[in-house]
Parts: C-alpha cells; sequence; structure tokens
C-alpha cells in the first residue's frame, strides 16, 4: 500500500518518497504529509503529487500514531533501492546504516533529503559530490537548528555576500540548562537534572554538554557561510560542564549572560576560525535575549550588516517543517528536471589555530586569603603581557576568589599565563577561563 496526495488537475508527474525512520522528526514529517488538510497546499508548492511508498523503521511491533501500519518495513536498504522511489528522506539518524542508504539512493539518481548533522558533517563534501555525478539533490535545512530555515538564507539569499562572522546558538539543551542556571541562580547539576526531567536533555548528555552537536553544525554553518570542506576536521570544542553557578552571577553582575556558542570567523585573507565554547555575551547583544530551548544564528555579512534567526532547533514538529520545506523543493526540482551543484569549496582556506585568536576573557581563581596573593597573581599577568580590565575579589580565607577581566589577548598567551598560576602555592585551581564576546566594554 501507498498513500497518495489526492491530484488536483495537475501534470502527469508523481513524486515517490520513502521515508527511513519514524521517530519524533519522521513521525511528525509523515504525519504531516499524509494530513488531509494540508494536500492542496503540498500539491500546490511541490508541483506535483507525492506519494510515501514506505517508512522504514528498526521496529515493527511499536505503535506508530497516524502511519498506515502497510507503509512501514523493517527492510530499508530494499526501500531506498526500489527504482520508483525519488525522494529518500533519511531521519534515522547516526553514521550507519545511513550513510550507505544515501549512497545507495543517490547512486540511482534518487534524491536525498536527511536531517543527519553528524553524517553531513563528517561527510558532505562526499556525499554533495556523489549526488552532483548522479544529477540528484542533497537536501540538509534540517540538519542545522531544526525549524530555523538558516542553510537555504545562507546558500541563496546570501550567496552573493561575504559573510565575516557566523555566532550560533545552535543546541537548545545547553541553552537550557544555561538558562536555568541564569534566571533560578541553580548550579549545573541542578540544571541538568530539569532538563533531563523535561525531556530537553538525554540520559547521556554527552553530545549536547561536551558540543559535539554544536561542533557538527558548525562544520555544516561554516561550508555554507565561507566554502569549508565537510570532510570531518576536528572543530575547536569546549562545552559547559565547568561552568559554576559563580560564573554565572558573575557575568550577571557584569552585563553579561553565559552561552555556548558556535563561531566561524574570517581571520585574515584566507584564514578561518570554527570552534564552539562558552562565552559571556553582553547582555545587549541580540543573542543574550534567546531563552531556554531556543536557537539563533547572528550572521555579520561585509554589506548587509548583522542579521539573526530565531526559532525552535528542535522538536519533531518543528524539524519536520525543515525536512518539508526541502521536500518540496526536490519534488519541484525534479519535476523540472534541474537539481542543484553542489556549493563550492574555497581551497585557500586554512584554519587558524584557536592559540593564535585574541579575546577579552574572563578569569577566575580560587585563591588562599592571604597578604601579598593579589601581587603575585598580577606579576604572573604583567610576564605574560596579559593587561587587565578589571578585577574583583571575593570571599573570605579558602573561599577567596579573584575575578579578573582581561583586555583582547593572545589565546596562547592566557594559557601561558594560566599554567603559571597554578604552580603559585596561593592559587588553589583555574575556576573559569571564558572568553568575552564583543571585544573590549
Ligand atoms: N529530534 C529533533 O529535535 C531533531 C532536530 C534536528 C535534527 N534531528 C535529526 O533528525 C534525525 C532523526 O532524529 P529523531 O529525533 O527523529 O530520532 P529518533 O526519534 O530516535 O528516531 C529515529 C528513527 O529511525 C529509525 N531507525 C533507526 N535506525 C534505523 C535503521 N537502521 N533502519 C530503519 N530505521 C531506523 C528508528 O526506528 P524505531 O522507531 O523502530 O526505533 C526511529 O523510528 C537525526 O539525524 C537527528 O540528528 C532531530
Amino acid at each position: 500500500m501507498s498513500e497518495t496526495i489526492s491530484l488536483r488537475s495537475m501534470d502527469s508527474s508523481h513524486v515517490r518518497i520513502g521515508v527511513i525512520g519514524a521517530g519524533f522528526v519522521g513521525g511528525a514529517f509523515v504525519r504531516s504529509l499524509l494530513d488531509p488538510e494540508r494536500q492542496v497546499a503540498l500539491v500546490d508548492a511541490a508541483t506535483t503529487t507525492l506519494e510515501i511508498v514506505g517508512v522504514a523503521v528498526r521496529d515493527l511491533s511499536k505503535p506508530r500514531e497516524g502511519i498506515p501500519a502497510a507503509l512501514l518495513t523493517d527492510d530499508a536498504v530494499t526501500l531506498v533501492t526500489r527504482d520508483d522511489v525519488d525522494i529518500v528522506v533519511e531521519l534515522a539518524g547516526g553514521l550507519e546504516p545511513a550513510k550507505t542508504l544515501i549512497e545507495l539512493a543517490l547512486r540511482r539518481g534518487a534524491t536525498v533529503v536527511t536531517a543527519n548533522k553528524a553524517l553531513i558533517a563528517e561527510h558532505g563534501t562526499a556525499l554533495a559530490q556523489l549526488a552532483h555525478e548522479h544529477e540528484a539533490d542533497l537536501l540538509y535545512e534540517a540538519a542545522v537548528a531544526g525549524g530555523i530555515p538558516i542553510l537555504r538564507a545562507l546558500r541563496s539569499s546570501l550567496a552573493g555576500e561575504k559573510i565575516n562572522q557566523v555566532l550560533g546558538i545552535v543546541n537548545g539543551t545547553t541553552n537550557f540548562i544555561l538558562s536555568k542556571m541564569t534566571q533560578d541562580n541553580v548550579d549545573y547539576d541542578a540544571a541538568l537534572a530539569q532538563a533531563q526531567a523535561l525531556g530537553y536533555a538525554e540520559a547521556d548528555p554527552t553530545a549536547d554538554v561536551e558540543a559535539f552537536d554544536a561542533a557538527a553544525k558548525v562544520q555544516i554553518l561554516s561550508s555554507l557561510a565561507i566554502g569549508t570542506a565537510l570532510v570531518g576536521e576536528s572543530i575547536s570544542r569546549e562545552g559547559i560542564t565547568a561552568v559554576r553557578a559563580l560564573d554565572v552571577d558573575f557575568a550577571r553582575r557584569s552585563g553579561y549572560v553565559i552561552k555556548l556558542i558556535g563561531v566561524v570567523e574570517r581571520a585574515g585573507e584566507h584564514g578561518v576560525s570554527r570552534r564552539t565554547h562558552p562565552a559571556l555575551v553582553p547582555i545587549d547583544h541580540p543573542l543574550a535575549s534567546v531563552h531556554g530551548a531556543m536557537n539563533a544564528v547572528f550572521v555579520e555579512g561585509a554589506r548587509s550588516g548583522p542579521l539573526m534567526w530565531l526559532g525552535q532547533g528542535a522538536g519533531g514538529e518543528a524539524t519536520a517543517t525543515a525536512v518539508m520545506g526541502d521536500v518540496l523543493l526536490a519534488a519541484r526540482n525534479r519535476v523540472s528536471g534541474r537539481h542543484d551543484i553542489p556549493f563550492s569549496v574555497d581551497d585557500r582556506l586554512v584554519s587558524v589555530d584557536v592559540a593564535d585568536l585574541s579575546s577579552v576573557f574572563y578569569i577566575s581563581l580560587d585563591v588562599i586569603d592571604e597578604p601579598g596573593v593579589l601581587a603575585a597573581v598580577a606579576a604572573v599577568f604583567g610576564r605574560h603581557k596579559i593587561s587587565i580590565q578589571s578585577m574583583e575579589q571575593n570571599g573570605l580565607a579558602h573561599d577567596a576568589r579573584l575575578n579578573f577581566v582581561t583586555h583582547e589577548a593572545r589565546t596562547s598567551d592566557v594559557t601561558a599565563t594560566l599554567a603559571e598560576l597554578r604552580t603559585l602555592a596561593a592559587v588553589e585551581s583555574i575556576g573559569a577561563c571564558i572568553r568575552v564576546i564583543g571585544g573590549e566594554a
């Protein structure tokens, strides 16, 4: 059995779709495409009729609300290699078997739509090339920031713009945790527990809190904003597990909010820096007001100036809207016999080592409260030519702290400073070293 969206008086073209995965996103996508109230609008947007011919899952015995049982199969390979499947929608996730299934589909000229950020970040350039060789499309709008249509904006609307910087809050879980820490004055563990209880964080939150997920999205944003290849090159990655309630409090008192940001930035003529890390964001920066599980992408174009997109970066329904947009574009392309050419990769670009970048830093030291400590610490900063913008001292005895905000300093100099500070008997530990975005206060 298959499900066809009823035809108004259209031409004889007809697009058949095979879906891999019926979880949060796949289930929402299939239900949306089969919704009788949406059929006329979808046929109009696709310029053709659309038919779901199969939905592959792992476990056929699970209940699947709104998905006819006759569409379900546990044989994804047969579904993607069927001659009559024009578009394969991969919503299973993970590297394998997703990559093999996508390659099988592309090799016979089927279009592939996917939301699989991990796979695209690692193998996107090769898969896009494979698609091109077989005159097919590979579309993945949903892979970054869920329901926010940022990739097409970069690829199409901003295609003629020189993009100097992209800053993104592209992981809802970490933004939820940091927002909770800010609003409720709770520490990281309590905020994570709340995120898990509310379904915003997985039982194993590593991919989110250690910024693997955000790094994959930075890869993809960078490819479209600047022209870097999608080849699984590692992005400088720092997560949020070390952020303390004390740091959030310092930020609040100083006019900042702490966010996990993904950064794509030009550095010099052919340099590019791609990284994820927590950052103190000035409260008047547009990203500072992005709360809870929301995502946002801030783009600085040479001529366009600042631009920002805000919205739901996850959730089955929101993400499925981006998948649907790709499917409709793919259907129109198939009807008109065209396909997108892959984005161009700029071979001259070189990754700049994060150690060579300069930034303002917030540095917090746990120290022993005794005379001479401040002078000893200041001497270390001075030896490494790190100049201090502001300093505060609080706590007593073994709970004493020194909080510094530096002027612009080279990361390698800051790293050397911290290494020397660790050798001082009066410094018990380095509590925090977090970049401040927005430059000098
Ligand atoms: N959830 C979000 O908010 C979100 C946002 C943006 C992007 N994405 C991306 O969207 C994709 C899907 O995410 P999701 O949250 O919908 O995942 P999910 O709820 O875990 O669903 C995955 C689906 O894929 C099926 N599946 C897994 N391996 C399979 C295989 N080998 N053959 C056939 N079916 C297989 C599963 O079958 P069973 O149901 O039988 O287990 C399940 O239906 C991922 O790439 C994810 O990164 C998700």
